[in-house]
């Protein structure tokens, strides 16, 4: 992908990132992941204030399934994220900055904890798992196995609605630097290439 700078030179947007700016993997990875939490939290919001119907269905039918390619995905952006950390656009100095990289760290946690405890949950049930007809877990008899269905079962989607509150705070502070403080921090994940 390229992009034409002012003075006509053509620069391209890189595959990896680079300090003035996310490439296009770091993109692909956060706004695809971004539009799929967005489907598994609308799809948990409508079954809480509608109930099991047909339209929270529509949503919820995939939300295990979804759920897991999250947690593949989120695994493969860590690593690419520490591949190219030397080279990652810095966080400024100062609370703020230290602010936002406990947020991000804090959301990777996050990330990696709400899906992981459901999974657990899914193998202990001892029931047959196969996300979009992937063979994952062949299911085993005796029951479920209780240490591995509690944590699930007490803090899954608690620990989800956390996330959402996270998340609610991270867009706000994008916001807030493209409207309030002005910078080009927004633009490093969704801008073009200057
Ligand atoms: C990062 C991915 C995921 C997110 C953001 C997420 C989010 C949520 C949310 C918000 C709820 C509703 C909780 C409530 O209404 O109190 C929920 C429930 C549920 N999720 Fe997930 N989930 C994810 C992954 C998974 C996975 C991988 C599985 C199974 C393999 C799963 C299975 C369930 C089940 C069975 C419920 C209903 C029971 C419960 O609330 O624990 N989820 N999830
Ligand atoms: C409208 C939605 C969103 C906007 C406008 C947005 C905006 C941004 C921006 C501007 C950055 C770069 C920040 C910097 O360089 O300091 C960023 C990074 C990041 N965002 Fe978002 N974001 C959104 C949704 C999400 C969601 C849904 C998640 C996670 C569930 C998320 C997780 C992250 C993480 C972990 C980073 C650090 C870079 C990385 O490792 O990918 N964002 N976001």
């Amino acid at each position: 992908m390229t992009d034409r700078q002012p003075d006509g030179q053509i620069l391209a947007l890189s595959w990896r990132d680079t300090p003035e700016r996310y490439g296009l993997i770091t993109r692909a990875l956060h706004w695809g992941m971004a539009g799929v939490f967005a489907w598994q939290f609308l799809g948990m919001i409508l079954r809480n204030l509608l109930g099991r119907g047909p339209v929270a269905g529509f949503f919820v039918g995939t939300h295990t399934a979804l759920g897991t390619v999250l947690l593949v995905l989120v695994l493969l952006r860590g690593a690419w994220g520490l591949y190219n950390r030397p080279r990652r656009p810095p966080q400024e100095g100062g609370w703020l900055g230290r602010a936002a990289v406990a947020g991000h760290l804090a959301l990777y946690g996050l990330m990696l904890l709400v899906p992981s405890l459901a999974l657990l949950r899914a193998y202990g049930s001892g029931r047959a798992f196969a996300p979009f007809g992937v063979p994952l877990f062949s299911g085993f008899p005796g029951g479920p196995i209780g240490w591995m269905t509690a944590p699930a079962t007490a803090a899954h989607g608690l620990l989800a609605w956390v996330l959402l509150a996270l998340i609610a705070g991270h867009i706000a502070m994008a916001l807030a630097h493209r409207l309030i403080w002005r910078d080009a921090v927004l633009q490093r994940m969704a801008g073009p290439a200057r």
